[in-house]
């Protein structure tokens, strides 16, 4: 690992140099007054660590399945968009460092890789782990939503993601600023007609990305399409972007970065009420400011299975493709195991309750 880069926050003071303006403000911003933005990550100041100590931490056991297949550690890649805006091998390289780490990577639909490219850039590399699973956009056209999960299972996927915050695009005033679009040289890969590529010269004064939703994405989209979406694969399907709990589908807590309804509150306040709600009927998994292991260790503590990561794989990508995206993997995942062990913590199955307080309730004792 690169001398000065010591944490994930580093990645991105590099990344902002790197990257043209409109693309880095792509990434990092959310919907907007960014109140949301910032709860997500200020919300894991509010829990503190209650260690346990004397326990012979000499080895720490990371690893844990997600949707029946074993990763290394309980932090995985979730889907952003378009990450050969980031470095030249996009989508491809951050699966070849998901491989070497032996974690999982959802693809976003709007990916500007294949399904398939991702797929043989993964099992083709080094390495002995890796896991793709696909993110899901239900478009108006339903045919070609269901191709996009036929070409997954073909490929070999895991597990579908369906994305359900995302009716519309959330207001991000930085990309209405810039009228966000995809530079000319790049595509939605798993698309050929320009419009649905998001590849079409003009989306007016606004956010392309917004217009492109609005034309595109189904807003109709209801509780009955998930059991559509379910009758129609053999493949898992984990709902991602929910902020409660009512019901037995598995779940990603998530608000989207951040990026649609400012004002609801991170994920991680969250996340303890849909893990009891769900009363164990199904998995639950969490993302949205996860920027160091002790932040994974309090999901985990508080009822998550797993969590991923949104942004740090772009601030890595940026900095150093595929190496960089491998190094902030394995800085996380170096963080955890020390946060767990001086936490006495030997496995994520000893990782429990009461190894978080509320920090107001803890400041009094
Ligand atoms: C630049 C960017 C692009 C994203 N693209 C998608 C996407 O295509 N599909 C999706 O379901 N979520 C998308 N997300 C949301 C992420 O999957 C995830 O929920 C979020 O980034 C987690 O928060 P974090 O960035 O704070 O880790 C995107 C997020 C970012 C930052």
């Amino acid at each position: 690992m690169s001398g000065q880069r010591v944490c994930v926050s580093d990645f991105e003071v590099e990344a902002r140099k790197v990257l043209p303006k409109a693309v880095y403000d792509y990434y990092r911003s959310g919907a907007e007054e960014q109140h949301t933005l910032a709860e997500n990550q200020a919300a894991f100041n509010r829990w503190h660590l209650i260690p346990r100590v004397l326990r012979d931490v000499s080895t720490v056991d990371l690893s844990v399945s997600v949707l029946g297949q074993r990763v290394s550690m309980p932090v995985c890649v979730a889907a952003t968009a378009m990450q050969r805006m980031a470095h030249p091998e996009g989508e491809t390289a951050t699966a070849r460092a998901c491989r070497a780490v032996g974690t999982g990577m959802m693809l976003s639909s709007w990916a500007t890789s294949t399904i398939e490219e991702v797929m043989s850039a993964m099992t083709s590399s080094a390495g002995d782990g890796g896991v793709l699973w696909l993110q899901l956009y239900i478009y108006k056209d339903r045919e070609l939503t269901l191709s996009l999960v036929r070409r997954a299972e073909q490929a070999g996927y895991g597990g579908v993601f369906v994305t359900v915050d995302t009716p519309y695009l959330g207001r991000r005033w930085d990309d209405m600023r810039n009228r966000f679009k995809l530079p000319s040289h790049l595509s939605m890969s798993n698309f050929t007609s320009a419009s649905l590529a998001f590849s079409e010269g003009d989306y007016g004064n606004d956010s392309g990305l917004a217009v492109y939703v609005a034309k595109a994405i189904d807003p109709t989209l209801s509780w009955d399409d998930i059991g559509w979406l379910k009758e129609h694969t053999r493949l898992p399907v984990i709902v991602k972007g929910i902020m409660n709990g009512t019901h037995t589908h598995g779940i990603l807590v998530s608000n989207h970065g951040a990026r649609q309804l400012d004002g609801v509150p991170a994920t991680l306040e969250v996340l303890e009420e849909v893990v009891q709600a769900v009363q164990g009927r199904c998995d639950v998994f969490m993302d949205g400011g996860v920027r160091r292991g002790t932040d994974v260790l309090k999901a985990l503590a508080l009822g998550a299975k797993a969590v991923f990561i949104g942004r740090p794989v772009l601030w890595g990508l940026a900095c150093q493709g595929e190496k960089g995206v491998t190094e902030v993997l394995e800085l996380l995942k170096e963080e955890l195991r020390l946060a767990m062990a001086l936490s006495g913590c030997r496995s994520v199955s000893e990782v429990n309750r009461s190894l978080v307080r509320r920090a107001e309730f803890t400041s009094r004792i």
